[in-house]
């Protein structure tokens, strides 16, 4: 092992002579830690988003025990630590406009420190770009440690899954075909395990994002948060950190533009959440590695969906975990050219070899390239005059008679106006209507929630009809599905051309050809500009902050500030 004692950034606190190294170290022995914890071994921090209140992630107190048994085993000194955690189903109004500033806590916290390297505990959708991006603007060893998926959902004998059921289940409420009583029935049957949603939604997405750009150890994307392998990974994780601290292996060497373009490419294969585009858009703006929205259909659209998970399929992620996880889906796409088989990962081997003995055990669940799920299903990038930066749409998750239309706007100025009509019987809409819903993008709402699959108007699911064209430039869970364009950019709220639709206006797509036209001459248009008017911006606080400096959707919706790393490198301390 390479003596690593005089390169440790830690030593600069913990091996300081004088006044400023006693106060280093006195204060911290006061949690029983011996001197010889001081004298050079490499300080893994781990930072944990562990919170009440993100069930999600309410398991990793216990995870982090199992990274710091790793951590001591390979000579290390753990210390965990807490960042601001993101929980999805609570925060209002978006988790994803605290986004940047979890991870500015993430940043500041592992670089004012002295850590050698870090372990990243993320589960609850935004907890791991959150962490990722904040690690990337330090640079130093990391592995990202995912907290693994629920078990399956079960109601009334058949699987349910997380998200993806549930707007399902509020359809057939709102139709009159499930009784509110099933509704709570089916409420206590779908989150019966420690976990994140075990839908292929944005926390699965993620981790298998984790996984497929190499930040992770083999094997994170899937096993279950309760399954003893998640606590087995963990362990490892910890040992392999330490040994990353040796060879100083930065992020910057795994966050590569071939480790992204491994990842687009895997988002296709396992017909991955939009939210991904936004999020792995603003990591890679973080560690300076080029890459745009067009990127993701470039490298993904052509790529085909293997994964039969829902929302896209019919099965979960513990079915995904037994079949042989995401290790099966890389080396389907590697023996097809579409992996960078040489990418560097954090175990030290290239992706390549970590997936060369990968296995399937169920090929219902992971099919072969030769017999994918769904052909040709990454994500794809529209363009046109109602989203000239763009906007994105997962063909996958929609449904094709739809990918070619031409239908009548209904228009909502803002989440609110659309929840007061939607329900009106004497709305005028049908099901060759396009609904269009304004003002929820990163500056709208403000924080781009994922409302932008709109549920249907009953009068449409009385008809028996389940989606509609649907347009915004709001966000979509990962665990929905419809044929939904998001992130259309300009937003609305930065007066880009959704802010200029109105009622009746004739909309049309077209996904083969990727475009999306509002089909209204120029002079109305201008007109309509010029009545335009911006909403006021907030008076004071985070959300300020938020909204002055925010980045469009095409950009990843960082705030302008943060893109970009800082180093490690931090002015000494003023004692
Ligand atoms: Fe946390 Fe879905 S609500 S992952």
């Amino acid at each position: 092992m390479a003596d690593t004692k005089k390169k440790l950034r830690s030593q600069s606190w913990f091996g300081a002579p004088g006044l400023h190294g006693f106060i280093h170290r006195s204060w911290m022995k006061n949690q029983g830690y011996p001197q010889d914890m001081f004298e050079g071994k490499p300080v893994i921090g781990i930072c944990n988003t562990w919170s009440e209140l993100t069930p999600c992630n309410g398991h990793f107190r216990e995870l982090a025990e199992w990274v710091k048994r790793g951590v001591y085993e390979a000579g290390g000194f753990p210390l965990e630590f807490p960042v601001m955690s993101l929980g999805e189903t609570l925060l209002r109004p978006t988790s994803m406009l605290f986004r940047n500033l979890a991870s500015m806590d993430v940043e500041e916290s592992i670089r004012a420190n002295p850590l050698d390297g870090v372990v990243l505990l993320m589960g609850c959708d935004k907890t791991t770009p959150s962490l990722l991006m904040g690690a990337a603007s330090v640079d130093i060893p990391t592995i990202g440690l995912s907290g693994g998926p629920m078990l399956k959902g079960n109601y009334k004998g058949q699987p349910l899954g997380s998200g993806t059921g549930l707007w399902q289940m509020s359809e057939d409420v709102r139709a009159g075909k499930m009784t509110s009583e099933e509704f709570v029935g089916a409420e206590n049957a779908m989150s019966r395990s420690k976990g994140h949603c075990m839908t292929m939604g944005t926390a699965s997405t993620m981790a298998s994002m984790v996984e497929a750009l190499g930040i992770g150890l083999p094997g994170n994307a899937a096993i279950p948060a309760v399954d003893a392998r998640r606590y087995t990974l963990a362990q490892l994780t910890g040992r392999r950190i330490v040994q990353m601290v040796h060879e100083d292996m930065k992020m910057s060497q795994i966050l590569t533009r071939k480790a992204f373009e491994n990842a687009i490419r895997t988002n296709a294969a396992i017909g991955g959440s939009t939210n991904a585009v936004v999020h792995l858009l603003a990591l890679a703006k973080r560690i300076g590695v080029e890459l745009d929205l067009q990127d993701w259909d470039a490298l993904g659209s052509q790529v085909s969906c293997l994964v039969n998970l829902q929302p896209s399929g019919k099965h979960l992620m513990e079915d995904f975990y037994y079949a042989g996880g995401l290790p099966v889906v890389l080396k389907e796409l590697a023996e097809r050219k579409l992996l960078h088989t040489d990418a560097l990962t954090v175990n030290g081997k290239s992706i390549g070899e970590n997936v060369a003995s990968a296995e399937c055990w169920n090929r219902d669940v992971i099919h072969t390239y030769d017999q994918p799920f769904k052909a040709e299903a990454g994500i794809a990038v529209l363009k046109g005059n109602l989203a000239p930066n763009g906007a994105v749409i997962k063909p996958s998750a929609g449904s094709p008679h739809l990918f070619k239309h031409r239908g009548r706007a209904v228009v909502f100025e803002n989440i609110e106006h659309f929840y007061a009509r939607i329900d009106d019987p004497n709305l005028d809409v049908d099901e060759n209507c396009v609904l269009v819903l304004k003002n929820c993008g990163p500056k709208g709402y403000p924080g781009m929630p994922e409302v932008g699959n709109m549920p249907l108007p009953p009068k449409v699911l009385k008809k028996g009809i389940t989606d509609m064209v649907r347009i915004s430039d709001a966000r979509m869970s990962g665990t929905a599905y419809g044929t939904v364009v998001l992130h259309a950019s300009p937003e609305a709220a930065a007066g880009g051309p959704l802010a200029l639709v109105q009622d009746g206006d004739m909309i049309a797509l077209d996904v083969e050809a990727r475009t999306l036209h509002l089909d209204v001459d120029e002079a109305i248009l201008t007109k309509r500009r010029e009545a335009w008017k911006p909403q006021p911006s907030p008076a004071r606080g985070y959300v300020k902050l938020y909204v002055d400096h925010v980045l469009q959707a095409d950009q990843g919706a960082d705030l302008d500030f943060l893109v970009g790393k800082s180093g490690a490198e931090v002015a000494r301390d003023s004692h």
